[in-house]
């Protein structure tokens, strides 16, 4: 894992396909002058992705990437990675699985967040498998990225009580407002100097 020395920020890569609503809350999260972050980019494997409209109000650079071609848009995604200098890279509801070798050249940098108590309900439609099963607990994992899906080792957990009226909906927006003060704890708890 890559370290913070001095008064550096990890320049920071968030990848998003969609809402972009964890993208907001890291903006948020890197505007203060102990986060350990700067977000350098965003890149997305989606152009109409509605997080890029926020990126684009904020002045950060955005990448728009063709993934008709994995092999290919990895490659890109190397290149622009390296010209921009990122250290760090934040998942944040990208829907795309990156190779074993990428995450390899990253060393180990890439972080995601997931709304399931992992290693349980990994995937998609977590929230409606969670009620389907009637599971007492939800939540949200922050994780770094190995070459499996939502496998990688937990950074921070948290878990919410499902009321007796939650339906998926419900749940999902009650666990994305912990997703979003979860994702900068766990990159605090990874980096933070202080
Ligand atoms: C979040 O629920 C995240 O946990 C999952 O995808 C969703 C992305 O939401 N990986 P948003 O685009 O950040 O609003």
């Amino acid at each position: 894992m890559v370290k913070l020395t001095g008064k550096k920020k990890l320049l920071t890569a968030v990848f998003i396909s969609g809402r972009g609503s964890n993208l907001k809350s890291l903006f948020k999260f890197s505007k203060k002058k102990s986060s350990p972050i700067k977000i350098q980019i965003v890149l997305t494997d989606n152009k109409k992705a509605k997080g890029l409209l926020f990126a684009k109000t904020k002045n950060i650079k955005v990448f728009k990437i063709n993934y008709s071609n994995k092999t290919n848009a990895e490659k890109k995604i190397k290149i622009i990675t390296k010209k921009n200098k990122i250290n760090l890279i934040c998942l944040a509801g990208f829907m795309k699985i990156l190779s074993k070798n990428f995450i390899k050249s990253f060393k180990g940098n890439i972080l995601n967040i997931h709304p399931s108590l992992l290693p349980k309900y990994k995937g998609l439609n977590t929230h409606e498998r969670v009620i389907k099963n009637n599971e007492k607990y939800s939540g949200c994992t922050v994780h770094l990225v190995n070459g499996k899906l939502d496998s990688g080792k937990i950074i921070l957990q948290k878990s919410l009580k499902i009321l007796r009226n939650d339906d998926a909906y419900k749940l999902s927006k009650k666990i994305l407002k912990i997703e979003h003060k979860v994702y900068p704890e766990a990159i605090e708890k990874l980096f933070s100097t202080h």
